[in-house]
This record gives structure tokens, C-alpha cells and sequence, in this order.
């Protein structure tokens, strides 16, 4: 309805072309015809809303730029949503809830604040620019095939969940600076990161495949869970600066390849990837500033470098690993009769049909895990993944406590 107010100003000015920016705080667009009166505006200044009437087809063509948001909320009508010419959304291009939608056609459109496109359960077709700018993206549930219409070099925040039908996501991002997180995607998502050099928080769980040849830094954690890829390598990782590394429940992983990894900033946990039969790939691991937690159905482990675990060392298979628990007992702290290299509580069991069953983060000894101030308002996940770093650094602090 601003669109109706403003129009009689559109008229004074005798041509509808001259109009270069057109000011709303908030302008919603209930059909064909409202989104049609925002074609002379070379930019709005200000928030384009579709409303939830907007009827089966609308055309944003006439604007290059919105500097507001674009939102589109509980809508159930809209199926296909183009415009020719729009070529950035200063702040947020929200689309929540939109279950018809189809086609979003944006072929000039390079560059947005922030992209959250929630329960577009029927999206199956996406043009944009393609999109080469953006701070923070959100894809979820939605029915694309790939991510093809994203050409980004570097993101804060990624998060691409329960797109069921999603198998491939390829991507020449160098830096992510916030989270990234994958999960639930098609049953066979083979994610290719050919480029990423650093990564600031990772959380990728179900994909088939996660390959990352020149990941050098892990700057937050790292967290595969439930995976079924049957390798892991890391070729070029060397740190984390200041978080864990974790695989829980990769039922299919039977090898990783660590082979410059020298210092975990946090903790390790390799718990509950039954098919792992061995913990020898960290040749030149040195320092782990947490604790390492290790359960599953091992027959040898080995961490030929290791000289300082500032937490606990905590190892448990259902297999036979006494020779392995003999060789680390000799890091043990003096207390326990080793040469004080493992700061932290060692404890190493042999024969444990049980180990699988343990794939927390934390020893339930720990009572101090709750840490209600981290008013994270992110995702469940994202909260997983701070829960099991605050696991690891508990167990830590408790084992120093001792
Ligand atoms: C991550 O680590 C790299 C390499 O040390 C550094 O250049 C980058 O600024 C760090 N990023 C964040 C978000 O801390
Ligand atoms: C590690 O990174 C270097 C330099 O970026 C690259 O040349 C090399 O191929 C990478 N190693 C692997 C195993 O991919
Ligand atoms: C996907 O990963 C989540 C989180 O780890 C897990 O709870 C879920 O069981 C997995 N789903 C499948 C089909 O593996
Ligand atoms: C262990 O992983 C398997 C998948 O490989 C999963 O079905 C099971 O629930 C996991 N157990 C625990 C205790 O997490
Ligand atoms: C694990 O992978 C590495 C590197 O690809 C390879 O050298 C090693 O032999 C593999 N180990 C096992 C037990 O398959
Ligand atoms: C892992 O160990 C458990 C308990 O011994 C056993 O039931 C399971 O079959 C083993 N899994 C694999 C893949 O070896």
C-alpha cells in the first residue's frame, strides 16, 4: 500500500522512467500489479515484503538494487519469483515457509547481505547471478540438486540442511570465517572443497564424501558425525587454533590420513566408528591442549610424536589393546607412573564391549559441562558443536583439577 501512496509522486514527475530511487521503510507487494509499479525504481531504498497473497507469479523486474531486505514469509501461493534486472540485496533475502515456490529466477543478482531460504520444500529450479557476495547463507529444506547459482569465494556462516534431493555441492570458498554446517542433505552428498584454506567452525554430518586438499587451519572445531564416507584425509591440515577435532558414528570410515597435523588446540574424540579398527594416522601429532577421548573397536593406537595432553587420555576398545595401552601408559602423568606427558587422567581399557555405546564429549565425572551463559541463539547444531567443545575443555579442566 506505500506503493499507492507514492504513485500520484511517480505521475508528478510526468515519466515513470526518470524515477531512480524510490524510498519505503517497508513496501509489500500483494500481486502482479503492485510489483510492476516498482519498475521505474532503478534502487529502493528500503524492504520489499511479498505478501501471502501475492497469487502464483510475480516479476521484480525494473529495480537493480533493493537496500533493505527482501522477504518473503508464509506464503503459500507464490511458485516461480523473478526479476531481470535486480542486482543486490543490501540486507537480508529471507524466504521462509514458502512451500510452492518452484523457480526463483534472479540471473543478475551477485550480491546479498544474508540469504535464508527456509522450508521451500518444492525449489527446484535457482538462477541467480551467480551469486558471488554474501556474508551468510541458509539453505534448508528445499528440493535443489545442486548449489550451482553460488560462486563464492569466501562466507561467514554456511549452512545447508535437509536438502534431500541435494548430492553434489562443489565450491571454490577459500575462508569461512563463522560456521559451516552440512547435515542431513541427499543420502550421498559428496561435497568437494577444493579451495578452502582455513576454516573457523565445522560441523558436517551424513555426506558421502568431504574432501578438503588444502585445509591448513581449523581455527574453531571440527565435527563429523554420522557419516558414510569410508576415508577421511586431511592432507594439508596442520592446527586447530583454538577447538576440537571429533568423528562420532561414521559407521563406514575405516581409514583417515592426518599426515601434517602436528598441534589440536582442544580435544580429540574418536568414538563409535565401528568400522575403524586402528588410531595410527597422526604421525605427527604433538600437542593436544585438551583431552583425547578414544572408543571403539581399535586393535592398535598410536601417536608416534605425542609428547604433551594437557586433559585426560581416556582410550577404550572392544578389541584387545593392551600392547597399545602398555606403550601409552608411559606418557602417563608421574602419579600414575609415567613420564608426565599426559597432564590429565590416563586410562586405557582393553576388551570393553561397551565402548561403542560412550560418544559423549565429556566424562560424567565433570559436572561443570552446563554452560547456560553461552547465549548462542544459533542452531541445534551449532550448539553441538560448542557442547562438545565445552566437553572436551571440561574434561580437561577437571583431569588439571586432580
Ligand atoms: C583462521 O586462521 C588463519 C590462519 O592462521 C587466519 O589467517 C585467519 O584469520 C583465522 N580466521 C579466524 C576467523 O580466526
Ligand atoms: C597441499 O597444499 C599444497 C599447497 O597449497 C598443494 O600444492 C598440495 O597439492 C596440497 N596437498 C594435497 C595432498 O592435496
Ligand atoms: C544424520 O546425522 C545426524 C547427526 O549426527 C544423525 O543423528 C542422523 O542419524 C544421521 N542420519 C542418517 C540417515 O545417517
Ligand atoms: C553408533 O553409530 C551407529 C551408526 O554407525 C548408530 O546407529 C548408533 O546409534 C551409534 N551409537 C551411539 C551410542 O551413538
Ligand atoms: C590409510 O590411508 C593411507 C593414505 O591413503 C594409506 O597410506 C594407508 O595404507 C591406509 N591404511 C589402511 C590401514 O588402509
Ligand atoms: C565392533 O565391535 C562390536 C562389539 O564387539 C561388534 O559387535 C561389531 O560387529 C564390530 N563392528 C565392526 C564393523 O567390526
Amino acid at each position: 500500500m506505500f506503493v499507492k501512496n507514492l504513485l500520484p509522486a511517480f505521475l508528478a514527475i510526468g515519466s515513470v522512467a526518470a524515477q531512480s530511487g524510490c524510498t519505503f521503510s517497508t513496501t509489500t507487494i500483494n500481486s502482479q500489479a503492485e510489483a510492476t509499479e516498482l519498475a521505474s525504481c532503478r534502487t529502493v531504498k528500503g524492504t520489499v515484503v511479498v505478501g501471502s497473497k501475492s497469487g502464483a507469479d510475480i516479476d521484480l523486474t525494473g529495480p537493480r538494487e533493493i537496500t533493505g531486505d527482501l522477504i518473503i514469509r508464509k506464503n503459500s501461493q507464490l511458485e516461480n519469483f523473478h526479476s531481470s534486472t535486480l542486482e543486490s540485496v543490501g540486507g537480508k533475502f529471507e524466504i521462509t515457509n514458502a512451500i510452492k515456490i518452484l523457480t526463483l529466477n534472479f540471473p543478475k543478482l551477485t550480491s546479498v547481505d544474508e540469504i535464508e531460504w527456509v522450508t521451500l520444500t518444492a525449489l527446484n529450479s535457482l538462477t541467480l547471478g551467480p551469486l558471488n557476495r554474501a556474508k551468510s547463507i541458509r539453505l534448508s529444506d528445499t528440493s535443489l540438486q545442486d548449489l550451482d547459482a553460488f560462486s563464492l569465494s569466501s562466507v561467514s556462516n554456511l549452512k545447508l540442511d535437509n536438502n534431500a534431493r541435494l548430492t553434489k555441492y562443489s565450491s571454490d570458498l577459500s575462508t569461512l570465517e563463522g560456521q559451516l554446517i552440512i547435515q542431513a542433505n541427499g543420502l550421498n552428498l559428496e561435497v568437494d572443497l577444493p579451495k578452502l584454506i582455513w576454516a573457523n567452525e565445522m560441523a558436517i554430518a551424513n555426506v558421502t564424501k568431504f574432501s578438503i586438499p588444502q585445509l591448513q587451519v581449523v581455527n574453531g572445531s571440527a565435527r563429523f558425525d554420522s557419516n558414510f564416507f569410508e576415508t577421511f584425509s586431511a592432507p594439508n591440515l596442520t592446527h586447530t587454533e583454538k577447538g576440537d577435532i571429533s568423528f562420532v558414528g561414521n559407521g563406514y570410515l575405516n581409514n583417515m590420513t592426518f599426515p601434517k597435523l602436528t598441534d589440536i588446540n582442544g580435544g580429540l574424540l574418536v568414538a563409535n566408528n565401528t568400522g575403524l579398527d586402528r588410531v595410527t594416522f597422526f604421525p605427527k601429532l604433538q600437542r593436544v591442549t585438551g583431552a583425547i577421548k578414544l572408543r571403539g573397536n581399535f586393535t592398535e593406537i598410536k601417536f608416534p610424536e605425542l609428547s604433551i595432553v594437557k586433559g585426560a587420555v581416556d582410550v577404550s576398545s572392544t578389541a584387545d589393546i593392551k600392547k597399545s595401552c602398555d606403550k601409552l601408559s608411559e606418557s602417563a602423568p608421574r602419579e600414575q607412573g609415567g613420564d608426565g606427558s599426559f597432564e590429565g587422567v590416563f586410562s586405557c581399557t582393553a576388551n570393553n564391549d561397551k565402548a561403542n555405546e560412550d560418544t559423549d564429549g565429556s566424562t560424567s565425572d565433570s559436572g561443570q559441562v552446563d554452560s547456560g551463559d553461552e547465549d548462542d541463539e544459533n542452531s541445534a547444531s551449532g550448539v553441538a558443536l560448542n557442547a562438545a567443545l565445552f566437553g572436551l575443555v571440561a574434561v580437561a579442566a577437571f583431569a588439571s583439577a586432580l
